[in-house]
């Protein structure tokens, strides 16, 4: 899906720091990420996590630092101009249009990124078929995790360069949770390039290309050995 981007960098966030009023929550946050990994955020509740990913949409300003994407500086762009450029946030609450069908949700982000709604409604039922004979039902009545699924589906429109997802397992249970790492997997598999935060560890060692340990608004360690990822005990213990 994301073919043919070479080794040079997605984005480069540089020292970032992030405030809500006079309260500073994000301190000096630097990472990075090339075409086709998945990086996994990690860190306790009230870490900062949310407010990194929402600032690398645009949903927040950072008061200094700098965010490099395919070499352009998007720091302090609004969040339209950021998604236009290819970046897709899919936020912590599972929201999804409830009154409309899926394919009505499909449609909204296909009308945006002008893509074929078949396209569009096409890239929700390669991750998970069971939602071709859902396509007209009111997203309102869907569950938990294929709110999720079509949130990831819907964020997948338009073939963007780098998703952002805050907690796709958050709430769900483990067959559930299955189901999203099977699909995360399957994206992988396709070189999406994401920025994941996640809790489930078992997840996390699964997928991650990079792990960053944020404590406290701080990125405190950055791993890349597949040894240390796979170590599901020493990452318990960042925690
Ligand atoms: N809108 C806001 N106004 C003021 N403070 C906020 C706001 N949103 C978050 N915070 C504070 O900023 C800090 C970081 O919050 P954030 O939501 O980014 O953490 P998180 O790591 O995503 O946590 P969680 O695991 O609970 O989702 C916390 O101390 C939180 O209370
Ligand atoms: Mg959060």
């Amino acid at each position: 899906m994301l073919l043919g981007k070479g080794k040079r960098d997605l984005i480069d966030v540089n020292g970032i720091e992030v405030a809500y009023g006079h309260a500073k929550v994000l301190h000096n946050v630097s990472l990075r990420l090339d075409a086709g990994e998945m990086a996994f955020i990690v860190g306790r509740n009230g870490a900062g996590k949310t407010t990194l990913l929402k600032t690398i949409s645009g949903l927040l300003k950072p008061v200094a630092g700098s965010i490099v994407y395919q070499g352009q500086e998007i720091q302090g762009w609004p969040a339209e101009s950021v998604a236009q450029q290819g970046i897709r946030f899919v936020a912590q609450e599972k929201k999804v249009f409830g009154d409309l069908t899926v394919k009505g949700n499909i449609q909204l982000a296909a009308h945006a990124s002008g893509e074929a709604l078949e396209t569009a409604v096409s890239r929700l039922t390669e991750l998970y078929p069971k939602f071709s004979t859902f396509l007209n039902r009111k997203a309102g009545v869907l569950s938990g995790g294929q709110r999720e699924i079509l949130l990831i589906g819907r964020a997948l429109v338009g073939n963007p360069n780098l998703l952002l997802i805050d907690e796709p397992t958050e709430g769900l249970a483990p067959i559930v949770i299955e189901e999203i790492l099977r699909i995360l997997n399957q994206m992988k598999a396709q070189r999406v390039s994401a920025f994941i935060v996640e809790q489930n560890l078992s997840v996390v060692s699964q997928l991650a290309d990079c792990i960053y340990i944020m404590k406290e608004g701080k990125i405190i360690r950055e791993i890349r050995e597949k040894s240390q990822i796979a170590n599901t005990d020493e990452l318990e213990g960042y925690l």
